[in-house]
Order: structure tokens, then sequence, then C-alpha cells
């Protein structure tokens, strides 16, 4: 174990570099600054590395009077210099992992980073990646390419080890610091220095026997969420089929003590992980010769969610005598889930792709998502929702569960409510078709 960089962490003068500074890698940055380490952040991005630098904050997690202090105490700065690396002990990669157009993983963003390493790399350096990735990754795609280009040998030159983020944006009772740190290095030292350094920083540090096992935690956790949902997806539909109220049911299940964990349906998978990281584990599997089939089965059918929400909104429309062609819709929530503004794979921008093109007026309101990119143009949320606005509608479809929207008058004013989220109670409102609930008698 190199005793050098062993004090440094240890005493806290170790530099630490972010790179990549999104939803994981800012608040992370600012957990090493909160804990007494000196950080500099590396993006690609000159707008965020320079919007950074003035002391604003773009990621919703992150404090915006401790962010700015680290900037003005240069606790923390950002640069898109990856040769700042010569002189940081610590680097940490937080870099997106999608899918590419084949639904394959897209690794190409952390292969971009290695290009930039392999020039940097020296003696007595920790790298941690901590960007979602299928197992084998750590070794087979960096640490070869970091041994062969720099001729330093891991384990005695250098220190490599895979952590995954777990952070889960919008929590309020789990932050970064407070959500255990599973971490596998390279060697068993690589692994001591990550305990080291990250049970200063997090409350618990869970260390494991390799990189492949670290990767794969994250990919069984995400796995196990997707399929969840999968399955209660298809309970909402199997209800419905029968009559009967899925929310109703879950409640009553969740009254067990031990043996049930409880999921809610929805209108499909959103974010940076739960849609994408089971194919990260499917396409590794694949190259095994073997088919992962509870993450497919899972994946079609929450896939196919979008589609389900758009027969519920045509089967109340007909109610009406009305198809979705040339009606004017309003989606309430655009963001993947409550509470925060992040729309990535979320799946109201299918169904408000699926609405739009069978001819619907689709408009939005989503407090959190001002505006988002549509269709090579921009699409604005409405400023606010009034009785008369909501009324001009002929359909309210309420896609995301946010805090801060007034239900009472979307249940009270609205022509006809489509419910994804069991937002309002079905016995007071006059016309409304909930997930997951029998159809209404006609
Ligand atoms: N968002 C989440 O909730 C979450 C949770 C756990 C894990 N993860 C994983 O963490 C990783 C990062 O996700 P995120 O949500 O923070 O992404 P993000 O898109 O919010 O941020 C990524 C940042 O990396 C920068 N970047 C891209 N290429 C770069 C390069 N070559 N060099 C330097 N910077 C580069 C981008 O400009 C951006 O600022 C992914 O692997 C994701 O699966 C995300």
């Amino acid at each position: 174990m190199s005793e050098l960089l062993l004090s440094k962490i240890k005493n806290k003068t170790a530099t630490i570099g972010v790179v990549g500074l999104g939803y994981v890698g800012l608040p992370l940055a600012m957990e090493f600054n909160r804990s007494g380490y000196r950080v500099t952040g590396i993006d690609i991005d000159k707008k965020r590395v320079a919007t950074l630098n003035l002391g604003e904050n773009y990621i919703q997690d992150v404090n915006n009077e401790f962010f700015k202090q680290q900037v003005a105490e240069k606790r923390f700065s950002a640069t898109t210099d990856f040769a700042v690396i010569r002189n940081i002990d610590v680097v940490t990669i937080c870099v997106p992992t999608p899918l590419n157009k084949l639904k394959d993983p897209d690794v190409s963003y952390i292969v971009a980073v290695l290009d930039e390493l392999v020039k940097y790399l020296h003696k007595d350096i920790f790298i941690i990646l901590e960007s979602t990735t299928y197992p084998g990754t750590t070794r087979d795609l960096i640490l070869s390419r970091l041994e062969e280009e720099t001729g330093l040998k891991v384990g005695q030159d250098f220190f490599l080890c895979f952590s995954p983020e777990r952070v889960d944006p919008g929590n309020p009772d789990y932050q970064i610091k407070n959500t255990p740190k599973v971490i596998g290095g390279i060697t068993a030292t690589c692994t001591g220095f990550g305990t080291e350094l990250y049970s200063r920083v997090i409350d618990k540090v869970v260390p494991v026997s390799s990189p492949e096992s670290a990767e794969l935690v994250k990919l069984l956790e995400n796995t196990f969420r997707s399929i969840n949902i999968g399955l209660v997806n298809e309970m909402a539909i199997i209800c419905e089929k029968l009559g009967v109220d899925v929310w109703e049911v879950i409640e009553a299940a969740n009254t067990k003590p031990f043996g049930y964990m409880k999921f809610v349906p929805g209108p499909g998978l959103g974010g940076h992980c739960i849609p994408i990281d089971p194919h990260y584990l499917a396409w590794k599997l694949k190259s095994l010769d073997y088919k992962a089939r509870f993450i497919e089965l899972a994946g079609e059918i929450n896939t196919n969610m979008p589609y389900h929400v758009v027969d519920l909104v045509s089967t109340g429309l007909n109610q009406f005598k009305k198809a979705i062609n040339g009606s004017k819709l309003l989606l309430i929530g655009i963001a993947y889930k409550k509470d925060i503004d992040d729309v990535r794979e979320s799946p109201a921008l299918d169904v408000l792709r699926l609405l739009e093109n069978q001819g619907a007026e689709v408009d939005y309101y989503d407090p959190f998502v001002p505006m988002i990119k549509w269709n090579g143009d921009s699409k604005t949320s409405l400023s606010n929702i009034s009785p008369n606005s909501i009324q001009g509608f002929d359909a309210v479809v309420i896609l995301t569960a946010h805090s801060n929207i007034d239900y009472r008058l979307i249940r009270e004013k609205a022509q006809l409510i489509i419910d994804t989220r069991n937002t309002i109670d079905k016995t007071k409102a006059k016309h409304i078709i909930k997930l997951g609930v029998g159809f209404p008698e006609e």
C-alpha cells in the first residue's frame, strides 16, 4: 500500500477529481467537500463548467448555499482540462452510460475519459469508476488499457476500484452520505484504499471481493426494481380485467409485515437507471450465450405501459363519443418521477408522442420542467392550472404525481381524468379512469 496516498486520504490532503458533473458527480463532489477534501470537477461541457465556476448550481439535490461557499473558498472548482489529473490523487468517474439505438450498452463516454486518463496517469493515483456498467468493465475495459498504455502496475503503482453510485435524486430520506457505499477493487490493496477513502465521506462502506461483484450489485438492485415494477404493472392490467382496484390490493398486501415489498404501477419506466441498467446485464449475458429472460419480460411489460395509458385515454374519450384525434389533452407531469426535474427516458414523453401521433393536441403542466426539447423545437409547460384552463381540455392525464399540484382542482373541474398514479379518489371524481382499476360502467 502506498503510505503517501494513505496518509493523504487519512489527513484529507488528497485532492479529488470528479469526472462528469451531472446528477451523480456534482452531489458526490459536494460530499467530498463536506467531509473536508478539496475537489476539482472535470467535465467536457464548457457551459456547465463556466456555470459552476460562477458559483451557480444546476442540480436540484445540491444545496445552493453550500455550493457557492465551496466555490468562493476555492474548495471546489471545475475545468474541461484533463491535464489537472497530473496533480490529483483520486479520480472518480461519473459519466453517462446510456444505451445505443439497438439497446446495447454505450460505453463511449467511459472510453473517452479513458483516452484522457492514459495521458495523465501517474504513480500513486487512485481511480474509481462510479458509472453503472456491465460486469467486467473495470477489469476488461479500464484496467487493461491503463496498464498496457502507461506501463504502470495496478495494486502497486496505481489503484483501481468500482463503486456503484446509488443516489436516488429527490429522495428526502436517503442521500449520498447515508446510503451505504459498495466498493470492489482489482486487488485487496485497491479495495483497502476505497474503504479508507469512503469511510471518511459516507456513513457505511461495504467492501466486496472484486469489481465484478460491485458492478453486479448495482445491476441486481436495478434489475430487481425493473422486474418488480413489471410485475405490478402486469398486476394493474390483470386488475383492470378482473374489475378489481389494484391500489386497494397493493395497500392491503403491504400490511404483511414480512415477505412483501411495495411497488406501484405507473405509465412506464423512466430515468437514467431502471430502464437502462438491466439491459447492460442482459447484453453481457448474451455474449455468454445466456438469455436473461426475467429482464426481457419485465422490459416488454414496462415498455408497453405508455401504449396502455393511451388505450385508457381512448376508452375514456370514447365514453364522450370523442376520439384521440382532434382532442385537446393536458398531461400532468412530464418528469419521470415525482418532485424532480429529470425527463430522461420519461414514459410521459412516450405518452405525449403517441397521443400527438394519433392527432391529439397535447399540452403539459409540470412545475419542475418548464420546457422540453420536442421534435427539433421546444415545448413549454403551462405556467399554472386554473378552473378555466382545466375545463378547456377534453381529458387530463396524470402521469407524474408531483406534490405541489392542485389535484382537487383537477378532480373538480376536469371533464375526464385518466389517473395513472392513484392521485385522485375515484369515488369523488365524476369521470375518471384509473390505471389498474376496472373500467367504469357505461
Ligand atoms: N441519475 C441517477 O439517478 C443515477 C443514479 C445512480 C447511478 N447513475 C449512473 O451514474 C452515471 C452518471 O449519470 P448522471 O445521471 O450523473 O449523468 P448526467 O448526464 O447527469 O451527467 C453526466 C455528466 O458527464 C459529463 N460528461 C460526458 N462525457 C464526459 C467526458 N468524456 N468527460 C467528462 N465529462 C463528461 C456530461 O457533460 C455531464 O455533465 C451513469 O452511469 C448512471 O447510470 C445515475
